[in-house]
């Protein structure tokens, strides 16, 4: 079922069904919810699943301005509107970057924190004036030809081949649920981000790590370096996967988070 909430006086919508214990699945840059329709599909049968349109994205109206920490603001409300007490958060990409924001300021809230295709250092200068050259793209030929000139750094090659129709339904739904002023809004707001290597080396619940060996977007060599910085890691590496496991292999997904959420509540 849907439900919306007042997030800064904009609709702050979000998608919840299941039982149990709670899990919110946040998405990441040019996604809504929809991207995780495989892993709520799945983990509904076991836990109370919540999947939030990230503010800027589908039914979630843009608050201004945007930081990845008032979008983790956003989670926390979703957790009072929702009288969550206790939840394992996992973001994909920019998602993982809410998440771990999340995590610096409510770390008494959460039972576990998955990291899929993220990571907790922030932007390099190489990184930022890739962004900067993307707004600037954005702005001059629009979200169409900026996401369709992505999908390799997205993709691996051979998924990109073989599913041909998958990457048409990310890109449709992409356009569907974003707008030029949001995408530009959640590139200000990563490249403003701090690094939050210091949340994993203090956290103190399972942290799970999802890795894709042909990740271009966050490469495999920096997701690599921060999964022995917490106490107790879940690390996940995959070959012949990008930027988008979670569609990419999404039954390995499935279950690697099912089995991840119980060995969290089993930890707490
Ligand atoms: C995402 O998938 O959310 C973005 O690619 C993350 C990023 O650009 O850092």
């Amino acid at each position: 079922m849907w439900k919306t909430i007042n997030n800064g006086g904009r609709d702050g919508a979000y998608w919840t069904e299941g039982e149990g214990k709670a899990v919110i699945l946040i998405h990441g840059f040019a996604e809504d919810h929809s991207v995780w329709e495989h892993q709520t599909a799945f983990l509904r049968n076991h836990y109370r699943v919540l999947v939030p349109d990230l503010p800027g994205t589908g039914r979630s109206q843009l608050t201004t301005p945007l930081s990845i920490e008032s979008m983790a603001e956003f989670i926390y409300e979703i957790l009072v509107a929702e009288a969550i007490s206790q939840v394992t958060l996992i973001g994909h990409s920019m998602g993982g970057y809410v998440a771990l924001a999340f995590a610096e300021k409510y770390p008494h809230l959460l039972e576990g924190l998955g990291l899929f295709s993220s990571t907790a250092k922030p932007d390099s200068e190489e990184k930022k004036e890739g962004r900067q050259k993307s707004i600037r793209m954005i702005s001059q030929y629009g979200l169409e030809s900026f996401f369709r000139q992505m999908l390799p750094s997205m993709f691996a090659a051979d998924f990109r081949t073989r599913q041909a129709p998958m990457i048409e339904n990310y890109i449709q739904q992409a356009l569907t649920s974003g707008t030029t002023e949001g995408a530009i809004a959640y590139y200000e707001a990563m490249m403003a981000r701090p690094d939050r290597t210091e949340v994993l080396k203090t956290i103190k619940v399972p942290v799970l790590f999802f890795i894709g060996k042909e990740d271009q977007a966050v490469p495999v060599d920096n997701a690599l370096s921060q999964v022995i910085m917490p106490a107790v890691a879940s690390i996940h590496l995959f070959d012949q996967v990008g930027h988008m496991g979670l569609l990419e292999v999404y039954e390995e997904s499935n279950l690697i988070l099912h089995h991840f959420v119980a060995f969290c509540q089993h930890s707490s």
